[in-house]
């Protein structure tokens, strides 16, 4: 379906849980979320029948995130169950890897075909510091289970964070040297919940480009990011710049969260419920929020926050 801005909706980002592992920075208080009511939260059915009203509406890729997707017990099931509504052609998912080690093969056998890792560092004492206690290996692990596992195109994803990981760019973009995957680099979003980082802290991606000058561009058709190669990889490298570049004016998506809210736009408080919906009502739910879709976000900086009126981890990224 078509917002009213001529963007053609056809991507959408459901949030599972907002349970996490970890407890990034970034993304949400240490005391972690206030866990809601059971009954606050969607079921299975009812987020198998969302998808199954999106996809009436032209989705065609759906991508699971949390909160931290492989926490979710039904996880399994919730894949395979979307992976099978018709309509659906590309089944993805977030994860911030901890715990693919043992999930990536039972993951790809449930009809997920790409998985995105987070992982900000390759030092385990800062890995610790910036998820508040996780563990590199696990993380690490977890990578290398993806790779084996024969996912399409591996993805890792690094926020960006000056004074914290801004000297390791080369490092972690030379990790498309050694293997098929490729490195994402995001610009830190000042979101809710997600810490007050210093002016220092957002850096543009072009710091990037400024660390690798051999880095060529290549043809993009990677969604929000950017994409250079470094000579002889094996994946690229990108860069994603919702602060010092928006990219709403090709913005294919939306978001439903775990508690049962479509969101038109990452960055607005604007929400519609579906809990408790018919396909029916949920499919012209669908249709309102689509049209909802603003034109772009307001700007987001250091001392501009986004107005999205709830964390990173509730919503999903
Ligand atoms: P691909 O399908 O591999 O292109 O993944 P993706 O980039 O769509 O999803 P992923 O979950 O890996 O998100 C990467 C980063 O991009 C995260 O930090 C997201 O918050 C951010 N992001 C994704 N969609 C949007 C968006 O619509 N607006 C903004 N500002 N950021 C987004
Ligand atoms: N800014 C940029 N990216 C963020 N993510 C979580 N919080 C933020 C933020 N404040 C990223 C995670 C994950 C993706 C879903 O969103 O690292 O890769
Ligand atoms: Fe968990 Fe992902 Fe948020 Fe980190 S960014 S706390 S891994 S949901």
């Amino acid at each position: 379906m078509r917002d009213s801005y001529g963007r053609d909706i056809t991507y959408l980002r459901l949030s599972v849980t907002e349970l996490c592992n970890l407890r990034c920075l970034y993304c949400m208080p240490e005391d972690g979320v206030c866990k809601k009511r059971h009954e606050e939260m969607l079921t299975e059915d009812e987020m198998i029948r969302a998808v199954e009203a999106a996809a009436s509406l032209g989705v065609t890729k759906l991508r699971i995130t949390g909160g931290e997707p492989l926490v979710k017990k039904n996880l399994l099931s919730i894949c395979r169950r979307a992976a099978a509504v018709d309509g659906i052609k590309e089944l993805c998912i977030t994860t911030n890897g901890t715990r693919l080690a043992e999930m990536a093969v039972p993951l790809r056998k449930a009809g997920v075909s790409r998985v995105n890792i987070s992982l900000d560092t390759l030092d385990e004492e800062k890995y610790a510091y910036i998820t508040r206690h996780g563990s590199l290996s696990q993380a690490l692990n977890g990578l290398h289970a993806a790779l084996s596992a024969g996912f399409n195109q591996v993805k890792i994803n690094t926020v960006l964070i000056g004074g914290f990981n801004d000297t390791e760019i080369r490092r972690l973009a030379e990790l498309t040297l050694q293997y098929p995957l490729d490195v994402r680099f995001i610009e830190l979003m000042p979101m809710p919940g997600g810490g007050d980082f210093g002016e220092s802290a957002y850096i543009p991606c072009s710091a990037v480009l400024e660390a690798l000058p051999e880095a060529v561009p290549r043809p993009s058709n990677d969604g929000v990011a950017k994409l250079y190669r470094l000579p002889n990889a094996k994946g690229d490298v990108g860069m994603i710049s919702p602060v010092s570049a928006h990219f709403c004016g090709s913005c294919n998506r939306i978001r439903l969260t775990a508690d049962g809210k479509l969101k038109p736009c990452l960055h607005s408080a604007q929400e519609l419920p579906i809990k408790g919906m018919n396909l029916e009502e949920m499919t012209e739910q669908f249709k309102r929020a689509i049209g909802a879709k603003p034109v772009r976000h307001a700007e987001l900086s250091s001392h501009s926050r986004s107005l999205a009126g709830r964390g990173m981890n509730t919503i999903g990224g």
